[in-house]
């Protein structure tokens, strides 16, 4: 009886000892100065979303795909994330990511300069995730993706914010054939001019739950195009790594003044992703080679429609660019990551397009890996 009372009694103490420790983590070691402003920054609590790491985070694009993943991996390490949107209503299942009060929706017009200011002016960082793959009365390629983005480093260099991430593309060039990849690279030289030591990611072709490119290829019953043929070359990445490589960037300073080109570890024909999506969707897509002028001229008609956002002349223009991967970039092994390749967990986002007969069979080539935990799409 003594025993039971004195192990009880014991074990009462541990609890108490232990809420101790947890309520005074703070030591030094909990606070970090920013190397470039020096400012400070205080981590409180065990980490993981309820805790906070002393970040403050402003993610512009937040609505997007990707934007979706980055800002779910910043909230849950317990930054503070500002979603900085143009319609709260797309933003709102956002606030989910993190614990209460720690994501913040502040809504912006990327040309008006002071409503940028104050989305960015309590942060130590500041994602420009902003793109968009067709032109709109309002915003021309070059309004979103060059002055967007230097109004946007103006603000960020004006504020003291320490750290900018902008998101450009794979084979932006200021010689381009495409107009999009010309005005990234613009956009990339304006905020290299104003911020020198921002950082510059660009991601290859991204494919995740929420894509424009596996979801258009699986989704259409009816007919599939190929531009090119479907001999271009490309290196799709996933967009939860690609997150992961932005997420890493958030406290690495070494990432500083570099550029990454984030791509998959592998180089497919586009024809031979239709066919893997054929494989996987267990179903004989429809697929014709259109001539290239063809495409271009049903792309050119289409994007007079008011509210075509599936194809734009520009898109078809970009779809017979090979990836080139820039000698000497900074990539994912720089950032110890190993990206995961499409085909071994493609049958994740195509098995929807399955039909019923047959949506439950495995496909080894890629069920096989995921089971053994090579990837895991919420971790
Ligand atoms: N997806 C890919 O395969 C791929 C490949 C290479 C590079 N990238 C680049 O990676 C970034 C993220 O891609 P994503 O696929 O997540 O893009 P996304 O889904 O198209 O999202 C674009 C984001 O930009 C915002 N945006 C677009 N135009 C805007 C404007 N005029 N003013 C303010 N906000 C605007 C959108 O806000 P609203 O929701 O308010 O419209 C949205 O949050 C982009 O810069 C994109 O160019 C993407």
């Amino acid at each position: 009886m003594l025993a039971s009372v004195a192990l009880k009694q014991a074990g009462r103490t541990n609890v108490i000892a232990k809420v101790a420790s947890v309520t005074q983590t703070r030591s030094m070691h909990d606070l970090t100065l920013r190397k470039k402003t020096g400012e400070p920054m205080i981590k409180y609590g065990m980490g993981g979303r309820s805790s906070t790491n002393g970040h403050i985070a402003t993610v512009f694009g937040c609505t997007g795909f990707l934007g979706r993943y980055v800002v779910l991996k910043l909230a849950q390490q317990g930054t503070q994330v500002v979603i900085a949107n143009r319609d709260p209503d797309e933003a709102r299942h956002l606030k989910l990511a993190g614990d209460l009060g720690q994501v913040i929706p502040l809504d912006f017009n990327l040309k008006d300069k002071d409503s940028l200011v104050e989305c960015v002016r309590h942060s130590d960082i500041v994602y420009n995730l902003i793109g968009r793959d067709y032109e709109t009365k309002n915003f021309t390629f070059n309004d979103v993706h060059a002055d967007g983005s230097r109004r946007l480093a103006e603000a960020c260099a004006e504020n003291g914010v320490a750290r900018f991430v902008q998101v450009s593309a794979m084979n932006a060039s200021e010689d381009s054939p495409s107009a999009f990849l010309r005005s990234k690279a613009l956009g990339e030289k304006y905020v290299r001019e104003i911020i020198p030591d921002a950082t510059i990611v660009r991601p290859g072709t991204m494919w995740g739950h929420e894509d424009r490119f596996l979801n258009r290829i699986g989704d259409n019953d009816g007919w599939q195009y190929y531009v090119n043929e479907g001999q271009t070359k490309i290196r799709p990445v996933s967009a939860i790594d690609v997150a992961q490589a932005l997420n890493i960037m958030l406290t690495a300073e070494s990432t500083m003044g570099k550029t990454y080109e984030l791509y998959g570890p592998k180089e497919y024909q586009v024809k031979e992703i239709f066919d893997l999506a054929r494989e996987i969707s267990m179903k004989p897509l429809p697929i014709r080679a259109i001539p290239n002028t063809v495409t271009k001229l049903i792309a050119t008609l289409m994007d007079k429609l008011p509210y075509n956002q599936m194809v734009s002349p520009d898109l078809i223009e970009r779809m017979k660019l090979d990836d080139k991967i820039t000698p000497g970039a900074l990539t994912f092994e720089d950032l110890y990551m190993k990206p995961v390749a499409l085909e071994t967990v493609a049958i994740q986002f195509l098995r929807r397009f399955r039909s019923n007969a047959v949506f439950d069979l495995p496909y080894e080539k890629g069920d096989g890996q995921i089971q053994k935990g090579v990837y895991h799409l919420i971790d």
